[in-house]
């Protein structure tokens, strides 16, 4: 909103398909307009949107912007998709805590120990592939799902959870722009998880989970009831429901771009690269968690309101900027600047699972190609069905074929 005029409300929702399938244009056109604008989103809310990378980057560490629901204004027709409350739903100092108790989990080199056992994973997922009577396989059933969800799982030592409904719900909850299934799903999430953190409870084991329900800081600190069931939505969630894209996505990029495939193939040496590219070029979250305003911030001569206006950033125009990216829409493993993106956010809550989600997808692309030498898109990359909603960008299925 300038001084004088309301921002008109640019209506993304209108767009429906066309802009689940591909928002680059759309945003890069806003984008040219300038870094503010007013939008109605695919998920029936009105937002503020947030495009280019330096604008972005500088909205995700200001801390004008609160995560905590109860700075949202009542009047945005948004619901909190959690159980409990976490660390992505929390300001300092209360952030930090969560964050202290659980950082020990998730350092670079308890991270690297995980590498043989995600190594077997993945291997046994191949085999279970590569048995397939036709020689096609969905990548995402196959492959991307299984594998980030049975790491999860396994870190935080849930063997027994019911893996396909708790994707469906929480698919649901994240990224279906129903907002009845979307509710009903959140709603169903505590149920789920108190059953799971009760039995772990009543037998504790050599796990995250465990650890985190014994968890004390130095001040004897410990998590409540409610915290534990947040912070274990919040793990399994963001542990499953964006490193599944970061597979898919990489995978379809690289079979779209036969030379960058036959450039990796020739050197795994650039595996490291080319995930970095993966994640600048089509990363899996579009735009992160909700923000809200707790004062007017001027971004570029725009005035967003304070009391909890909803701001989101673009974060898949940031990695398109061509301000900081020579030609942006190029999918180039070799590029060294793309290590720079956006994808894991930035400031406090910059994504505490990153060494975890690099790994698997070094892992898991790796040996893809390595195991399959001709594998190929099986269907016309045009028809390929996305997530819809603006959090997540994923296919819901990949169809290979080798
Ligand atoms: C490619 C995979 C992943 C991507 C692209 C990703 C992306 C992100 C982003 C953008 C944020 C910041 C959200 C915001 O500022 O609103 C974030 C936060 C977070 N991520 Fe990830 N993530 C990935 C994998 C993981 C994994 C595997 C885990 C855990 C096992 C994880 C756990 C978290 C947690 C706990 C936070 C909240 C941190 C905080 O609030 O301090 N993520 N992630």
């Amino acid at each position: 909103m300038t001084a004088d005029a309301p921002a008109a409300i640019v209506d993304l929702a209108a767009l429906g398909e066309d802009f689940t399938r591909d928002p680059y244009p759309v945003y890069a056109k806003l984008r040219e307009a300038g870094p503010v604008h007013r939008i109605r989103m695919p998920e029936g809310a009105d937002a503020w949107l947030v495009v280019g990378y330096e604008a972005g980057r500088a909205l995700l560490a200001d801390p004008r912007l609160s995560k905590e629901w109860r700075n949202a204004s009542p009047a945005l027709g948004v619901a909190q998709v959690a159980s409990g409350r976490t660390m992505l739903s929390s300001d300092p100092p209360f952030h930090a805590r969560l964050r202290g108790l659980v950082t020990r989990a998730f350092t670079p080199r308890r991270i690297e120990q995980l590498t043989p056992r995600i190594q077997e994973m993945t291997e046994s997922l191949l085999d279970a592939m590569l048995a397939a009577p036709h020689r096609r396989a969905d990548l995402v059933d196959a492959l991307a799902f299984p594998l980030p969800m049975g790491v999860i799982c396994e870190l935080l030592g849930v063997p027994f959870l019911d893996r396909a409904s708790f994707r469906e719900l929480s698919n649901t909850a994240i990224s279906s722009t129903d907002p009845e299934a979307r509710t009903a799903a959140v709603k169903a999430m505590p149920a789920y998880l108190s059953r799971l953190v009760a039995s772990k409870r009543e037998q504790p084991g050599d796990d995250l989970m465990s650890a985190l329900i014994t968890a004390s800081d130095e001040e004897g600190d410990r998590l409540t009831g409610e915290e534990l069931l947040g912070m274990a939505w919040l793990l399994l969630v963001a542990g499953h429901e964006t490193t599944v894209n970061l597979i898919s996505n990489g995978v379809l990029a690289l079979l779209t771009h036969p030379e960058q495939l036959a450039a990796l193939r020739a050197d795994f040496g650039l595996i490291d690269q080319a995930v970095e590219e993966m994640l600048r070029y089509e990363g899996p979250v579009e735009t992160p968690t909700y923000r809200f305003t707790t004062e007017p911030l001027d971004i570029g001569g725009t005035v967003i309101p304070g009391g909890g206006e909803l701001v989101l950033v673009a974060l898949s125009d940031a990695n398109r900027d061509p301000a900081r990216y020579e030609d942006p829409d190029r999918f180039d493993i070799a590029r060294h600047e793309a290590r720079s993106h956006l994808s894991f956010g930035h400031g406090i809550h910059y994504c505490l699972g990153a060494p975890l989600a690099r790994l698997e997808a070094r892992i898991a692309i790796r040996s893809l190609l390595e195991r399959c030498p001709d594998l190929a898109l099986d269907i016309d990359p045009a028809a390929v069905s996305w997530r819809t909603g603006m959090l997540i960008r994923g296919p819901h299925a990949l169809p290979v074929s080798w």
